[in-house]
């Protein structure tokens, strides 16, 4: 017989748009005292912040770590990025600070960085999958902040999605995955970012990037001199390379469809895209095409006898010009591909610099690194 999963009693709580940096307003909130109390009595909570949507539960109790990856249905040899509401809280949890993370934590923090340092004894090993390693953020996003201030405890917390979809950039995205599976989710709008925060790891040395987010290669190198970037950040991992972030070896922010990345100059991309729509729309398929502002005039010309068909949707992606609309646009998009049910995804390639990095390696992944030339 199969096992009847528990349903909880899910509260949204929603913070009105003008009171999210309000720091007294969101400090005597009742519901979100209420939400903060449960988080430190075992219970999850989903809370936005300023890269994507986190399901938090008290890093401290590992029964409650792992209530975590039952509802995301996660792997539990991928740790926990642990959240601190101020960087005094840092020394409860940690080891030793090295000197690459003081300034890591001096230029970047509150914000979307995430560092891993030496653990100490207190944090237990469900949270970190037995590494003696912790990533340690401390959010930029205030009803972040608030909440684990009030709730007392660091917040061991990951992307609040079903393991292996999107990221949830809006609390719709939260309520799809985890209504029914968490006691609260924070409702703060919609994150700024949109790509999950940059994780570094510095525990040596030379600090090693692990996954590129809102802070660039190039702030980090500003900030604490060499930096190595790991492999596999935006090529397919070899099958024998361990990779130090073990989060980096599932496949993630995958659409229901097939997703294929087109790569080269713009006129030729849409062109290749175009074939490849018409070719799959003339075989019944609903076809999805990731575009950018510069290339929409593109497809429109391209495909115009077609569009009437509306079995196929193109969504611009956002501004060339301007990585950051793309990047908090990108799993809003993927997830949208998933609610009109498409066949198949093509996308853009985008530039693969600074912010670009992180763009590129979540769509990537999300893509099972199925790049075509044109
Ligand atoms: O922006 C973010 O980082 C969001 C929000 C909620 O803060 N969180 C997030 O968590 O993206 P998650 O679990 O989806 O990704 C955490 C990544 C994984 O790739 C994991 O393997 C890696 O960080 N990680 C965690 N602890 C680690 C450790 N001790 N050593 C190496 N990698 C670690
Ligand atoms: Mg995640």
């Amino acid at each position: 017989m199969q096992k009847k999963e528990n349903i909880i009693q899910t509260q949204i709580i929603k913070i009105p748009d003008d009171k999210k940096n309000d720091a007294s307003f969101l400090e005597q909130h009742t519901d979100l005292k209420n939400a903060a109390n449960a988080l430190s009595k075992g219970h999850l909570i989903a809370f936005p912040t300023e890269t994507v949507y986190g399901l938090g539960a008290n890093a401290l109790d590992p029964n409650a770590a792992s209530k975590i990856f039952h509802a995301k249905g996660r792997p539990s040899d991928n740790p926990l990025i642990v959240h601190i509401s101020s960087s005094d809280e840092l020394y409860n949890i940690v080891e030793e600070i090295s000197e690459p993370a003081k300034a890591l934590m001096e230029s970047f923090w509150p914000g979307p960085l995430t560092i891993i340092m030496k653990k100490n004894t207190s944090v237990p090993s469900a949270v970190t999958a037995g590494l003696d390693t912790v990533a340690v953020r401390l959010p930029s996003n205030l009803v972040a902040r608030t909440l684990i201030k009030l709730s007392g405890v660091p917040v061991a917390a990951p992307s609040a999605n079903i393991s292996g979809k999107p990221s949830p950039t809006c609390a719709d995205h939260v309520v799809e995955d985890l209504y029914g599976k968490v006691d609260y989710i924070i409702d703060a709008g919609c994150c700024e970012v949109g790509l999950e925060s940059t994780v570094i790891d510095a525990t040596g040395k030379t600090p090693v990037l692990l996954r590129p987010g809102g802070i660039t290669l190039s702030q980090l190198t500003k900030a604490c001199g060499n930096v190595k970037v790991e492999k596999s950040i935006l090529s397919k991992l070899d099958k024998n390379f361990i990779p130090r972030s073990p989060g980096m070896k599932y496949r993630h922010y995958s659409p229901k469809a097939p997703l294929y990345v087109v790569r080269g100059a713009l006129q030729e991309t849409a062109t290749c895209i175009c074939v490849l729509a018409i070719d799959n729309l003339s075989r019944g398929k609903k076809v999805g095409i990731l575009a950018s502002e510069q290339s929409l005039c593109l497809y429109k010309s391209l495909l115009e006898n077609l569009l009437y068909k509306g079995n196929i949707f193109i969504i611009s992606a956002g501004s060339r010009n301007n990585p950051s609309t793309i990047a908090s646009e990108l799993f809003k998009i993927l997830r949208k591909f998933d609610n009109i049910n498409v066949d198949i995804i093509f996308s853009e390639y985008f530039d693969d610099s600074d912010l670009g990095m992180a763009i590129m390696n979540r769509l990537l992944k999300a893509s099972g690194f199925n790049i075509i030339d044109a």
